[in-house]
């Protein structure tokens, strides 16, 4: 939510924070700018929308400098508007900044700043963060350098109005008195420092640096960095010298890359029999029927005698958090409950001793995910993740996890991800189960049917084009209804988030039975229902859910098990998946749903990675 880039080294800066901004352009694109500074001043570029309208509007000459700083927006305070668009300047015009985050107290900054004289023009909560630094910059004798061990006015400006701040932030700030130094400040949003030869990248996220370096300095709450022509140095924000270690990134370009792909989630769906493969790679030993688990090699015996379980997340990890609950009650048979993290700290949760929190996250970002893990933590609860972004403050807050390895996921609609922490879920209920009361022969066979999943997953993508014309024979429908049971009832929320998110057409998830308390009311022709009807424990009772709708003359669109002749009957539209034991078959019946979305996405012309109001990573409560 909000990508900031800056750069400081030998090459020209404003390509390289173009680039970077491309890449971080999942996490806003309500508008997009750029400040370049050198010894003649600041050069600042912004636009509206899209990084492409602002790459198009930028001077192909004389763009030397060597310094640079730049954000893609996902609008909290103020419209997408120019004058709302990063970089910020100050009053003075000596500071600029960019800005992730949400600064709380910036109504009251604002009219102090006011009172003194200070005139703004936007009306987001980061112009605060710039006018409060050129306060003190500009304020004479405040700053005294034979007490101060700051090591220059700009430093040490910053640091006053750090102070100041009641929020989050990832911020990048340059001074034009100062035009061969960078300063980056990180509080609750994420901020990496890159480390090049004689370069240095700053940014919201690795794949902006990657393509320059891949050493990096991972910032943490309230650290800072100074640097100043080759060189750099880390404090806290209140001017302690730290010392930080320089770690590699973990994932190469090509990962990052469209390939032969249109769309990034087009990818990354067709990805997910490989990601698959890679996230139970290891972990799933057959042979001694076992799963193993490194991230929580310490955890296992006193998981397995829990009280309770619960798990958070949001949105797409939500739903997985969903099946999980499903899945530590059947197969382990430990009561488990999911949370939306949002709402989770106002609730006054009840932690017993012995609860063990789980935080579901692609992004390892966020916020609202984090606030419930501090909240879980502050109360004694043990606090686990399951997260895909390695090194993410997710990853770091938590005591112990499981990364998904699946890989960069950039589009904004969530599917390889949700896949892999379905498998991780399922593969640690299995351990647990075993560890307690799981017969041999159930956990042998939910384990040799994990490792087929990959295989299934292929399948089920084979049926690209028959599905891409379910989509087309629906498209001008504007509403949906998705419907499944025990654990495929999350796969029709997941569903229906899907064709909501990227498509715009709105689509309600419920669990099947359900329907007919209200729901059922909407039914017409008009409405397509999509039921997950696959063979299970169920299926006769979705079979009657399915008549019902068609009693009353509605359309369904029905994901079944290959080879149930039976189910062809029921069906205005049918989608057949393989044969997979019940527990896991979400990670199976999801991919057509994806697939569903998709399609009806492009079909409606829209920008299937980048869709409206929407941002990948959320790093605002
Ligand atoms: C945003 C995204 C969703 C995602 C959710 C949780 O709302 O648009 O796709 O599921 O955040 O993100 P996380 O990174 O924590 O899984």
């Amino acid at each position: 939510m909000c990508g900031i880039v800056a750069y400081l080294g030998h090459k020209d800066a404003q390509p390289i924070l173009v680039e970077g901004l491309k890449r971080l352009e999942y996490r806003g694109y309500d508008s997009a700018g750029i400040a370049l500074l050198s010894s003649s001043g600041f050069r600042v570029h912004k636009t509206t929308g899209r990084m492409n309208g602002l790459e198009q509007s930028l001077p192909v000459d004389n763009c030397d400098e060597i310094l640079g700083i730049g954000h893609t927006r996902w609008a909290t305070h103020g419209k997408p508007t120019e004058a709302n668009a990063h970089p910020h300047m100050d009053f003075s015009g000596k500071i600029s900044i960019v800005h992730n985050g949400i600064i709380e107290n910036y109504s009251t900054l604002k009219k102090w700043l006011q009172s003194k004289g200070y005139e703004f023009s936007s009306e987001t909560d980061s112009e605060v963060v710039a006018n409060l630094i050129g306060y003190f910059f500009n304020t004479e004798n405040e700053f005294d350098n034979t007490t101060c061990q700051s090591e220059n006015k700009f430093e040490w400006s910053v640091q006053q109005a750090l102070s100041e701040l009641v929020g989050t932030y990832g911020l990048a700030i340059m001074c034009s008195d100062y035009p061969d130094m960078l300063i980056g400040a990180k509080k609750g949003s994420p901020l990496i420092l890159g480390v090049g030869e004689n370069e240095f990248v700053i940014a919201s996220d690795a794949s902006a640096i990657v393509e320059h370096t891949t050493r990096a300095i991972y910032l943490s709450d309230n650290e800072m960095v100074t640097i100043k022509g080759n060189n750099f140095h880390t404090k806290t924000i209140d001017n302690i010298q730290i010392t930080k270690t320089l770690k590699d990134i973990e994932f190469s370009l090509e990962a990052i890359e469209l390939d032969t792909y249109e769309h990034y989630m087009q990818k990354e769906i067709a990805e997910q029999p490989t990601a698959i493969e890679t996230c139970l790679k290891g972990r799933v030993d057959i042979a001694n029927t076992r799963v193993v688990l490194g991230g929580l090699q310490d955890q296992l015996r006193d998981l397995a005698r829990t009280k309770r379980i619960i798990l958070t997340g949001c949105g797409t990890a939500w739903h997985a958090g969903l099946v999980g609950e499903f899945l530590f009650e059947q197969i382990a048979r430990i009561p488990a409950e999911v949370e939306y993290a949002s709402e989770f700290r106002y609730r006054n949760p009840i932690i017993e001793d012995g609860t063990i929190v789980i935080a579901i996250s692609q992004s390892g970002e966020t916020a609202d995910t984090l606030a419930a893990i501090e909240h879980a933590k502050e109360r004694g609860a043990t606090v686990l993740g399951m997260v895909n972004v390695v090194g993410s403050t997710i990853a770091r807050t938590t005591d112990a996890g499981v990364y998904l390895r699946v890989g960069p996921e950039i589009g904004v609609a969530s599917t390889k991800a949700f896949t892999a922490q379905v498998a991780v879920l399922t593969m640690l209920a299995i351990e647990l189960g075993r560890r307690r009361h799981l017969s041999y022969d159930l956990s042998a066979e939910l384990l040799t049917g994990l490792s087929q999943l990959p295989d299934k997953i292929a399948s089920v993508l084979k049926q690209q084009e028959h599905i891409k014309q379910i989509a087309k024979a629906n498209i001008d429908k504007e509403n949906w209804l998705f419907l499944g049971r025990g654990v495929n009832y999350p796969v029709a929320l997941e569903g229906a988030l899907k064709l909501k998110e990227i498509s715009y057409i709105h689509a309600e998830g419920l669990p099947a039975a359900e329907m007919k308390h209200g729901p059922i009311a909407l039914i017409t022709n008009n409405m397509p229902a999509v039921f997950i009807a696959t063979k299970s424990s169920q299926y006769n009772k979705v079979i009657g859910n399915i008549e019902e709708v068609r009693a009353r003359g509605g359309r369904t669109i029905v994901i079944a098990t290959e080879g149930d002749e039976n189910i062809k009957q029921y069906a205005d539209h049918l989608i057949t998946v393989p044969d997979v034991t019940e527990q896991l078959q979400p990670i199976v019946t999801v991919i057509p749903l994806q697939m569903l979305a998709y399609h009806a996405a492009v079909l409606r012309g829209h920008d299937v990675d980048k869709p409206r109001n929407l941002a990948k990573s959320v790093t605002v409560e």
